[in-house]
């Protein structure tokens, strides 16, 4: 494949990229929010944007299929990071990891009882990981989607999902009892494409690092 490949997902990371690209100067050719597109030529000659789900951003960079990507903390930690390089966080799609149980349910003294939990998630690597580290006793149940409706069923006791204004747990009379990770969304770069086609890749990084800078972010790594 000729060019330069950008994977990225419809929704919030789409809404909040294309501002963050066009910076950059690199606008799509259609509006992506409205095309029924996967493919999306762009002002640059020989960029590209594919969309894709979310989860799928890192494994189509992993492969080597889109040559970049633009993916969250949650999605990262949760694919492994295999193969990726992480040079930016972009800033975007800023949020929370958070354990969250009824209000009501006493999760400290669950805790410090040593009981044994049923946890509902997408998050099934960065829970385990959490919940090990502090010694909580837990059993994990794995959902696609619509986390906040299993402890209101008795499919679960508590939920690890993202948060950012809260509302959603409020809705549903759910309260955050403990912070698993601080979420952005991180350029991500297959590390073979990076070696072979440096010239091409890295002024897009570098410039994509100027946007962000410019925009009061960090750049984490090199
Ligand atoms: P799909 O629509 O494919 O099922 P999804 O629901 O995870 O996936 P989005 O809701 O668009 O897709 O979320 C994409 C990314 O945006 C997440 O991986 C996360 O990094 C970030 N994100 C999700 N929820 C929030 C939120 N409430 N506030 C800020 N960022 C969020
Ligand atoms: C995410 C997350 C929470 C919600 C939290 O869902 O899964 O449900 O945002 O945001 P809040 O704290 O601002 O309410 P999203 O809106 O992306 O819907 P989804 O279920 O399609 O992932």
């Amino acid at each position: 494949m000729t060019g330069i490949t950008i994977a990225l997902s419809k929704g919030r990371i789409l809404e909040e990229a294309l501002p963050l690209l066009a910076t950059a100067g690199i606008v799509p050719r259609d509006d992506p929010t409205r095309s029924r597109k996967l493919i999306l030529p762009t002002s640059r000659e020989g960029l590209r944007l594919v969309i894709v789900r979310a989860a799928d951003v890192p494994t189509y960079v992993e492969h080597g299929a889109a040559d970049l990507g633009i993916a969250g903390r949650d999605v990262l930690v949760e694919h492994g990071g295999t193969g990726l390089y992480q040079p930016l966080d972009l800033g975007i799609g800023a949020c929370r990891m958070m354990v969250a149980v009824p209000d009501g349910f006493d999760y400290a003294s669950a805790v410090h009882r040593g009981a044994r939990l049923r946890v509902a998630t997408k998050y099934v690597t960065a829970a385990r990981e959490h919940f090990a580290a502090k010694g909580v006793h837990v059993d994990l149940i794995k959902l696609y989607g619509s986390m906040e409706l299993a402890p209101l069923t008795g499919l679960a006791d508590a939920i690890v999902d993202l948060v950012s204004t809260g509302n959603t747990l409020k809705a549903n009379r759910l309260v955050a009892v403990e912070e698993v990770m601080v979420v952005s969304s991180r350029l991500i770069v297959n590390q073979a494409a990076l070696k072979l086609r440096r010239a091409e890749i890295q002024p897009l990084i570098r410039s994509l690092a100027q946007v962000v800078a410019g925009q009061g972010q960090e750049v984490v790594h090199g």
